[in-house]
C-alpha cells in the first residue's frame, strides 16, 4: 500500500477485494480517507468506488462479515454503505456529472474512474488507492493532489469556476479544509470563488451552517473566517457579523475595529476549549455593538448596552443558522450578556456580596465566562496583556474563596416558592416571587446568613409588612 493503514483496514480492504474481484469490477479508495492517510490525519469513513454498481458491490462485501451489517443504500443516487464496528464505509459506482443552474443536484452517467475523479471537489481531494490485483495499494493521481498536498494547496481539478458554480457548497468546503489543514487556496481558485459567490444562495442552510461549524473548530479558526470575508461570501451568509469591520473617526478619534477584534478572540478561545458553543460566543461575544454605536462628546465612542443588545441578537442568530435552539442556546446568550461583568470585578473594593452575585448568575457556566474574558484581552500591548490577566487571576481567586464558604455555584435559596405558598395559603404570582426574591436577595447581598433559620425570620418579617398571615404552622 502506498499508504499505511491499520490492520482491520487492511483486513476489510481484502475483503472488498476479492469481492470486487470475483465480480470483475475495477475498485478503488477514493477520496477523504486517502488524503488524510497521506497527511496523517486521524480518518472517518472510507469511500469506495467502482467501474460498476457500488449497491450490488456493497451487498456482496456486507455477505462476508459475521454478522452480516446491514446495507443502506439510496437507489436514486446509487451509493451504499456499510457499518464495521463503530466505521462506516461508502460504495458508489465511478460517474459523470453534469449540473442544472438551480440545483446543486448533479444528473449522472456511468464513467471511468478519471471521470470519477474529475467530477471531485478539490486536487487533494480527488486521490484514489487501487484495490485491484493488478496493482493493489497503488497511489493514482492524474490531477496532481500529491505535489498539491505538499505545497498545502487547494485547487480543482476542473475550471474552477464551473466547479463552484456547479456545487456552490464547494466555496465553503474550500474556506473550511483551508481552516482545518492550514492549506491556502490556490489564486484563481480564490478568485473564483469571489466570482461565484451569489451562487451560495441555492445552498441550504443547513449545510452552509455545517461548514461554519466545521471552521469554528478549526484550530485556527481566523484562518476561514478571513476567507469568508475577503471572499466576500461572508457578505452573504451572515451580514450581521461584517457590520463588525471597519473603524470610524470623528475628531481624529477611532474605534478599534470589532470584527478583527472577534476573530482575535476566537482564535483565542479555540487555544483553550474545543466546546463548539463556547467558541460560538466568542464569535458573538460584541455582536451587539454596531447596533449601540455612539459618539458622544467628550467620551469618545461607546457601546453602551451591547451585551444586552448582543445576547437579545443570539436566539434569531441560532434560529437563521437552524442551530439547536436548546441549551445550548441559552448557553451562548448567557455568555454573551455576562461577558463584561468578571471585567467589573476587577477593581479595588470589590465586596464579597459582588462576588456572590457572579457566582449566582454565572452557576454552572463560570469557568466558561472566565475563558471567554482571559480570550478577550486582545491588546498588542503585552505589559497590559499581562496586567489584565493578573486582574482576572485576583478574581478567581476571590470567586473560589466565596464559592468554598458560601457554596452559591448550584445554590438554590433554602425557602422554596412551593413552601412558601404552603405556609401563606398563596396561589403562584407576584407575592410569592417578592419573597422569593427578598430571601434570595438579603442572602446574596450577605444581610442574613444561608441557612433555613435566618431565611425563616426573613420571610415572616416580610410577610407582616405585605399584610401576610402563616395559614399553616410549618417552619
Ligand atoms: N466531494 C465533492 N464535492 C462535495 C462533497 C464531497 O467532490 N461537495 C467528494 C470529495 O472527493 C470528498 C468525498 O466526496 O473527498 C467525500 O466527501 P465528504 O465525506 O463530505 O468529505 P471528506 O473529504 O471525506 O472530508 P470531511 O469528512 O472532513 O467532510
Amino acid at each position: 500500500m502506498d499508504i499505511q493503514c491499520t490492520e482491520k483496514e487492511l483486513f476489510v480492504f481484502n475483503k472488498i477485494a476479492h469481492t470486487a474481484q470475483e465480480m470483475q469490477l475495477p475498485c478503488y479508495i477514493i477520496g477523504g480517507f486517502v488524503r488524510d492517510k497521506l497527511i496523517g490525519r486521524p480518518t472517518k469513513d472510507a469511500d469506495i468506488v467502482c467501474v460498476g454498481d457500488g449497491i450490488e458491490l456493497a451487498h456482496a462485501v456486507a455477505k462476508r462479515f459475521k454478522p452480516y451489517p446491514k446495507v443502506s443504500y439510496f437507489k436514486t443516487f446509487g451509493t451504499a454503505q456499510i457499518r464495521i464496528d463503530d466505521w462506516e464505509i461508502e460504495f458508489v459506482g465511478a460517474r459523470k456529472e453534469s449540473y442544472g443552474y438551480h440545483s446543486r443536484n448533479p444528473t449522472v452517467q456511468p464513467g471511468t474512474l478519471e471521470d470519477d475523479q474529475l467530477r471531485r471537489d478539490f486536487t487533494i481531494n480527488a486521490l484514489a488507492i487501487s484495490l485491484n490485483k493488478e496493482d493493489f495499494g497503488k497511489l493514482l493521481d492524474p490531477f496532481n493532489g500529491i505535489p498539491d498536498l505538499a505545497k498545502k494547496v487547494i485547487k480543482t481539478p476542473l475550471d474552477p469556476s464551473s466547479t463552484f458554480s456547479d456545487d456552490p457548497l464547494r466555496m465553503m468546503r474550500a474556506i473550511r479544509f483551508a481552516s482545518q489543514l492550514s492549506f491556502t487556496i490556490d489564486e484563481t481558485t480564490f478568485n473564483a470563488i469571489r466570482l461565484n459567490i451569489e451562487r451560495i444562495r441555492i445552498i441550504s442552510q443547513e449545510r452552509i451552517t455545517e461548514e461554519i461549524n466545521k471552521i469554528l473548530l478549526s484550530p485556527k479558526p481566523s484562518v476561514g473566517l478571513k476567507l469568508l470575508y475577503t471572499s466576500g461570501l461572508m457578505h452573504i451568509i451572515f451580514p450581521k457579523l461584517t457590520d463588525l469591520a471597519g473603524a470610524e473617526y470623528v475628531d481624529g478619534q477611532g474605534h478599534k475595529d470589532n470584527f478583527y477584534h472577534t476573530l482575535q478572540v476566537v482564535d483565542n478561545i479555540a487555544q483553550n476549549t474545543d466546546d463548539l458553543w463556547l467558541r460560538w460566543a466568542a464569535l458573538l461575544h460584541d455582536i451587539g455593538k454596531p447596533a449601540t454605536k455612539k459618539f458622544e462628546q467628550g467620551h469618545g465612542w461607546t457601546f453602551h448596552n451591547h451585551e444586552v443588545i448582543g445576547a437579545r441578537m443570539v436566539p434569531k442568530i441560532f434560529t437563521h443558522f437552524r442551530l439547536p435552539l436548546t441549551e445550548k442556546m441559552r448557553f451562548v446568550k448567557k455568555l454573551v450578556e455576562m461577558h463584561l461583568r468578571p471585567i467589573s470585578l476587577t477593581k479595588e473594593n470589590i465586596t464579597d456580596s459582588a462576588i456572590r452575585r457572579l457566582l449566582f448568575d454565572a452557576g454552572e457556566d463560570i469557568e466558561s465566562l472566565m475563558t471567554l474574558c482571559r480570550a478577550d484581552i486582545t491588546s498588542k500591548n503585552k505589559m497590559k496583556v499581562k496586567r489584565y490577566l493578573e486582574n482576572f487571576d485576583f478574581v478567581e481567586q476571590r470567586l473560589k474563596e466565596v464559592e468554598e464558604s458560601d457554596r452559591i455555584r448550584n445554590w438554590q435559596p433554602p425557602i422554596s416558592g412551593e413552601l412558601i405558598m404552603k405556609i401563606f395559603g398563596l396561589k403562584p404570582g407576584k407575592q410569592v416571587g417578592l419573597l422569593k426574591n427578598a430571601i434570595r436577595e438579603a442572602i446574596l447581598d450577605g444581610e442574613i446568613a444561608n441557612n433555613y433559620d435566618d431565611a425563616y425570620d426573613l420571610l415572616m418579617k416580610k410577610a407582616e409588612e405585605m399584610d401576610l398571615k402563616p395559614v399553616s404552622p410549618i417552619g
